[in-house]
Order: C-alpha cells, then structure tokens, then sequence
C-alpha cells in the first residue's frame, strides 16, 4: 500500500511505530522499499557514506535532486523524503521554497526534511503553504556541526532540553507532519513525544519516538569510518563484500573465473573463414 504523510499521522494515532531507512540509489531504494518501510530519506548523509567527506556542509541541490531522482524510480510504496541540504533554505525564505520545490519537481520525492527549530519556522510554513510535506529534525543537527563543536549527544541540560521541547513545538505549529529527534536522552525523547500530536522519529533517541531511523550502511556493516553507539549492525555488510571481491581477484588471476557456463558459445567458422 502507498504511504504517505496520512500514514505518520495514524501510526502515532494507533501507537503503531514508523520505519525509516536512507537510500540513496535506485537498487538500494528497490531493497529497502521491498522490506516494507514506511518511508525513505535521500539523507544529506550521502556526503559522508557516498562520497567521503568528514561532514555533510559540501553536499548541494543539485547532488540531492540527482539522488532522489535515483531513489524515487526505485520506490513503489514507501514514502520519499528528501534532506535539504546546508545553505538550501537557511538564506531565505524564497529561496528554501524554490529548492524544496525542485526536490519535488525534478527529484520527485514526496515530502523535503530540514534541520533546526524556531529559527527555520518561517521556512516550513511556507514549504508547507506550498503544499510540500516537511519533516523536522532537532537534536544533533549534523549541519550545524561547527558551532555544536562537534557529534555530540545534546538535551543534557535543563536549559537545552526547554530549548529541544520549544523547537519541537515550533516545528509542529508551522505545519511540519513529523520531526527526527538525533542523539537526545532517551528519557527527553520521549518527553517530546508525549507533548507533540505529530510523531517522532528516533536516532539514538531511545525506543519511545513514534519511529526509528538508521542510515542502511551503518545497518549492513557497511561504513567502517566510524560507527555510532546507537547503531545496532544487523549485518557485516561490508567483511561479506570484501570477501568477494577478494574471491574474484583470485579467481581471474587464477583463471578459475569465468568457466563456459557464464559465456557465450564459440561463433561457428569464423575463425577458418577469417584466416
Ligand atoms: O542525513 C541523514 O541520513 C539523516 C538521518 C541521520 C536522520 O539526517
């Protein structure tokens, strides 16, 4: 069945949790659609897993439309949110409208994600006026990792947790359907998902938000840069790969690799006519 934002309004209405993964190409998308998850996220944590930067700050508009692009043509039933990336609607108003937008238009995701609380507030309400769904996301917000100082889990203090609850709140009065709370205390996860009617998606965020979401390389052993804490990996994607690519290396090198079997049969006289 086709999900979409009506879907996270009634899975917290019936206490059902919600599913997330990332995808970021069309095969992965296929995968993680076929699993049966609620929705994706083309995250902007392609800089990192994709294409090896240390942060997600170099990733652009034009890298996230190529992406959700890929992952939309892979996807049936679940529902495609696509990350906005760093710059692409803090500037202004218009602007986070038209780039949302393109996401939409040329990306054909569903729904758009943007990081932060309050101070983005007017740029959800007019994403959401210009009926394009918008998800939240506070906590550790990976695009403000410079003033953060850092990955680090946040809502530890009195004053940072009334900060994290006002920003949820915000978040929900300018008409975004759900938010993803990172790296927060379980405990101040949950506060926040008491007090909000849309759902939460938890990252390290405990088992009470409405929902948890992993980036699928984490999930399959697949990012051995760092791992963290929250990750609980349901594979060792990564060792089974390169152990296979280890098996072909050898294979071909000892012609093992490729029998008759995987290929065509021998063009018939060609050879005696050629020479
Ligand atoms: O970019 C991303 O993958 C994310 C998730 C970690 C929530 O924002």
């Amino acid at each position: 069945m086709k999900k979409t934002v009506a879907t996270f309004a009634d899975a917290k209405a019936k206490g059902e949790k919600l599913t997330m993964l990332t995808a970021y190409d069309y095969s992965f998308a296929r995968l993680v659609d076929g699993a049966g998850i609620d929705s994706i996220l083309v995250g902007d944590s392609l800089g990192n897993v994709i294409m090896g930067l240390p942060d997600t700050l170099s990733v652009t508009m034009d890298v996230m439309v190529h992406h959700t692009l890929a992952v939309s043509r892979g996807t049936k039933e679940a529902l495609v949110v696509a990350d906005m990336p760093f710059l692409s609607y803090q500037v202004s108003v218009p602007k986070a409208v038209e780039n949302a937008g393109r996401l939409l238009k040329e990306g054909r995701g569903h729904a758009v994600k943007l990081e932060g609380g309050k101070v983005v507030a007017p740029q959800i309400r007019a994403i959401v006026d210009a009926s394009i769904p918008v998800m939240g996301h506070i906590g550790l917000t990976p695009q403000s990792i410079n003033a953060m100082g850092g990955f680090k889990v946040q809502g530890k203090s009195n004053e940072t947790i009334t900060k994290l609850l006002e920003d949820a709140k915000a978040i929900e009065e300018a008409g975004a359907f759900a938010v993803v709370i990172e790296c927060v205390p379980p405990n101040v996860a949950e506060l926040i998902t008491k007090e909000l009617k849309i759902p939460t998606i938890g990252i390290g965020a405990g088992k009470n938000c409405d929902g948890q979401i992993l980036v699928y390389h984490d999930l399959l052993g697949l990012f051995e840069d760092f791992c963290p804490k929250f990750v609980k990996k349901y594979l060792e994607g990564g060792k089974l790969i390169s152990e296979a690519f280890r098996q072909f290396v050898s294979e071909v090198k000892e012609e093992k690799f490729p029998t008759p079997e995987y290929g065509f049969q021998d063009a018939p006289d060609v050879l005696d006519k050629l020479y």
